[in-house]
This record gives C-alpha cells, structure tokens and sequence, in this order.
C-alpha cells in the first residue's frame, strides 16, 4: 500500500535520497478525486521512472470567491485505494497550514499565455496554480512531472513557466481520458445529475464536429465555433465561456484556422464548470 508523507521537509528529503541513489522520480500534481484521467499519468510515471510520488492537495489559492473549494470532493482514502495498484507509489498529502503558513505572501506570476481563455474567465486561477506548482517542484524535486492534456491552457502555462523560472524538471503532457461517450473524465463530473450528464455530452460531440469540419477543408474558425455553440445549445447548454479555435502556443484566437489548431471549450452544465479541448493537426 502507497505510502504517506504529509511533511513537505519530508518529503523533500525522501526524493532527494532515492535522487541519490540511482532512482529515477516521476511526480503526479493532483487534487485528489481521483480517476482514470489521473490513473494514466501515474502509470506513465510508475513505467518511466523508478518511484511515483502523486500529490494529493486541494489548493486554495486557485479557486475564485465563487468557486466550488469548499465543495470539492476530498476523497482521501478511495484516492489512496486506487492508487495501491502502482508502487512504488509516495502520496504527499500536505495540511494546508503547511503549504501556506502565516506571513506566506509570494506569489508566481503567470506568463502571458494565462492571460485569455481560462484567464478571463477565472482571473486568479492560475497565479494560484503557478504559485502551488513551483512550490511542489521545490518539495518533489522530480525527474519528470506528468500532467494532463485535459488542462490544455495549465500544460502551457507551467511549461513556460519551467521555462522561464529554469525549473530542472521536465514536462510531460498525456493525452486526455474520456468515458466511453466522450465526456472527459474530470473530479467534477460527479457533480452532474443524469440530465446534466447527457447535456455534458454535447461538448466532446461539438469538438468532434469542429475537427471533423477541419479534416473536410473547412477553414473558417469563425463558423466552426458558431457551429459549437449551436451543439451546445442544441442540448441545453446556456452558459459558454468559450467555444474556440486556438493557436495552440500563443491560445490567440482564430478567425481562419492554419495547419495546427486547438479547439478549446469551457461551458456550464447547470453549476458545473467543465472544460474540454482537442488538438487538430492537418498537415
Ligand atoms: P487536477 O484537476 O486534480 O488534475 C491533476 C492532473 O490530472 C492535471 O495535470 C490534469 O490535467 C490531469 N487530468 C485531469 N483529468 C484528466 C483526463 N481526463 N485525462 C488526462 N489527464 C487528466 O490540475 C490540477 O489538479 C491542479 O491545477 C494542480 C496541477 C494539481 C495544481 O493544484
């Protein structure tokens, strides 16, 4: 069964001896509630790397005012259970308290690829999670870290941000896991009524039509993101924050789509937030 650190000195000091002798690292960056999406990332890292460390932590600091924080699923010990197929695996766990003491005031500035999309919409967010990222990479001093492509703007972000701030850890982005429908897995899945559910649905759906679309030579990213309003609408969906074609370093909108897109979705299902994106590359 996986081992539990909940001291971030601790741990350090674990990663830094097996560094030491030989071992190859792999760390995981989670909140916890676990699924598949994240299951697929720790079987990359258990395969690529001698030890798994997955962090399970809640991070304040990147939830708005109006966000679901206190409502997040904490589910500790069936996150634990999961994770006991893989090892060896390190869970580091930190008390908030630990994470952000009093008189912590630091704060990592997001580069410009924060600024659109998710960062209109949630002006905080990923300050918070550059911020809680960089610490991480300080405590899980890892070889390599893996993080969903489900995240598509966060995988941007920490990248240049490990680019710019000469974070010695490599990154590694994994595809995304969906169900079998084709809703991405995501902790706030749970979230959604059934009805809710087959809404959801609409989003996956309006990214395939998109890229279907693309494949037939279609190049107005204008009416292809019309046409994902529409399917969402279609199903119910009323509040987009986005439906767009993207390019998929700078996230700048696309009026004409070129060779290489990202088609990204944010959308609420009744009060759920869920996000989707895929990658469409023609040539
Ligand atoms: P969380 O939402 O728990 O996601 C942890 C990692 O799992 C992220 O890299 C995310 O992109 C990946 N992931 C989630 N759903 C996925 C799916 N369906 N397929 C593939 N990967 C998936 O992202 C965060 O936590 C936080 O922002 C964090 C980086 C831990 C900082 O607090």
């Amino acid at each position: 069964t996986p081992e539990l650190i909940h001291s971030p000195k601790e741990m350090r000091a674990k990663v830094i001896e097996a560094q030491r002798s030989g071992l190859k690292v792999g760390f995981v960056p989670t909140m916890g509630a676990l699924h598949e999406g994240h299951l697929s990332l720790v079987g990359r890292a258990a395969a690529e790397c001698d030890i798994a460390v997955v962090s399970i932590f809640v991070n304040p600091t990147q939830f708005g005012p109006n966000e679901d924080f206190s409502k997040y699923p904490r589910t500790l010990d069936s996150d634990v259970e999961m994770l006991s197929q893989y090892h060896p695996v390190w869970v580091f766990c930190p008390e908030a308290a630990d994470m952000y003491p009093p008189g912590m005031s630091t704060v990592v500035s997001p580069p410009s690829v924060a600024l659109p999309l998710e960062g209109e919409f949630r002006p905080t967010h990923f300050a918070g999670v550059t911020t809680i990222v960089l610490k991480l990479f300080n405590i899980v001093p890892a070889d390599i870290a893996y993080f969903g492509q489900k995240d598509y703007q966060q995988a941007c972000v920490l990248r240049q941000m490990a680019i710019d701030l000469d974070v010695a850890t490599r990154i590694v982005v994994c595809p995304i896991v969906r169900e079998e429908d084709g809703l991405a897995m995501s902790s706030r899945n749970r979230y959604l009524s059934p009805e809710e559910r087959t809404a959801a649905l609409s989003i996956s759906r309006a990214l395939r039509v998109a890229t279907e679309r693309l494949e037939a030579g279609d190049r107005n990213a204008a009416s292809i993101a019309a046409g994902m309003r529409a399917e969402m609408n279609a199903a119910g969906i009323r509040e987009i924050d986005y439906a767009v074609l993207a390019n998929p370093q700078t996230l700048e909108t696309l009026q004409t789509a070129t060779d290489t897109v990202v088609i990204l979705i944010a959308a609420r299902v009744g009060q759920t937030r869920l996000i989707d994106n895929c990658v469409v590359s023609l040539t």
